[in-house]
């Protein structure tokens, strides 16, 4: 037995949320190219199937179940057809998130006059969309007595980054869900059930292009300002999150619970200075 074996995914399933993203997507070939078989949650049924057709394209085993993470009824269908499919839930990624830009205090929205509603969107977004899924995919996890859940928090949950308010609430929320869950499961229904996060530093994704990168490429203030605080210097590329998620969904962290990765170039040690 190689010392690799135990970061195999092999036999493993797993429900990906947010697999019709950048970061999900990247996550979700990955788990498949070690050995899962990766159901692919988003909103959009033929983005969720275009993603499918790709990881079958590589050899890959994928479906998809298309689902909005704030509708538990429909969480409830994508978890009985994976059921139906492959018998089990091993892994969960949570990466349907994102900031939305009514929370975001720029222009005209500033603290004092943003709406509760839009900061409410993203909050739900970001937490409730980790908290339902990991009611509906958890439950079967501790019937089995085992399973790894991820979560996505962001640079934004431990220092705060300007403008994203609601945002970096809702992911340091995630940091504290993160934590307690893995408190909870560990104590009450097993050591076979872990949750952990993974923190990642600034990837060009959909919904932040436009705050990073001018329509040229060349980065903006705000993206210039990042790679300023970036001891590496670049934006992280979404295959290189891959690594990560592979070791914290397999055997490979079986002792590993409540820790918080962060993936970010450096960003989050360095003071500036
Ligand atoms: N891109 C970054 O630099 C970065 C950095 C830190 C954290 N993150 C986090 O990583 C996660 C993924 O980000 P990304 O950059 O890949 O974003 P993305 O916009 O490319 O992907 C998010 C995906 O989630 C899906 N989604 C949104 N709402 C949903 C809902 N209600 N139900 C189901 N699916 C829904 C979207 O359709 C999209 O496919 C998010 O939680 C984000 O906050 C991203």
């Amino acid at each position: 037995m190689s010392v690799f074996d135990q970061f195999s995914l092999e036999g493993k399933t797993a429900i990906v949320t947010g697999a019709t993203g950048v970061l999900g997507g990247a996550m979700a070939h990955g788990l498949a190219a070690a050995g899962a078989k990766v159901a692919i949650l988003g909103r959009r049924a033929e983005k969720a199937q275009e993603v499918v057709d790709a990881i079958q394209a590589t050899g890959g085993i994928a479906l998809a179940t298309p689902a909005d993470v704030l509708s538990t009824d429909s969480l409830n269908i994508a978890r009985d057809a994976v059921i139906a499919e492959w018998g089990r839930i091993d892994i969960l990624i949570n990466a349907a998130g994102g900031n939305m830009p009514g929370a975001t205090i720029l222009n005209d929205v500033t603290f004092f006059n943003m709406k509760e509603e839009d900061y409410d969107g993203v909050v739900k977004l970001n937490l409730h969309g980790s908290l339902l899924p990991t009611q509906v995919f958890g439950e079967v996890m501790v019937e089995q007595g085992s399973g790894s859940i991820i979560n996505i928090s962001s640079m934004a949950a431990a220092r705060s980054l300007t403008r994203v308010l609601g945002y970096s609430n809702a992911k340091a929320a995630i940091d504290s869900f993160t934590r307690w869950m893995a408190m909870e499961l560990a104590q009450k229904y097993g050591a076979g059930l872990r949750v952990n996060a993974i923190a990642p530093g600034f990837f060009v994704g959909e919904q932040n292009r436009a705050f990073l990168l001018n329509p040229d490429g060349t980065h903006t203030t705000r993206g210039q300002t990042i790679i300023d605080h970036t001891p590496m210097g670049r934006f992280g590329e979404p295959d290189e999150l891959v690594g990560t998620a592979i070791w914290l969904a397999s055997d490979a962290s079986k002792f590993v619970t409540g820790v918080i990765v962060p993936v970010d170039g450096g960003f989050s040690v360095f003071s500036g200075v």
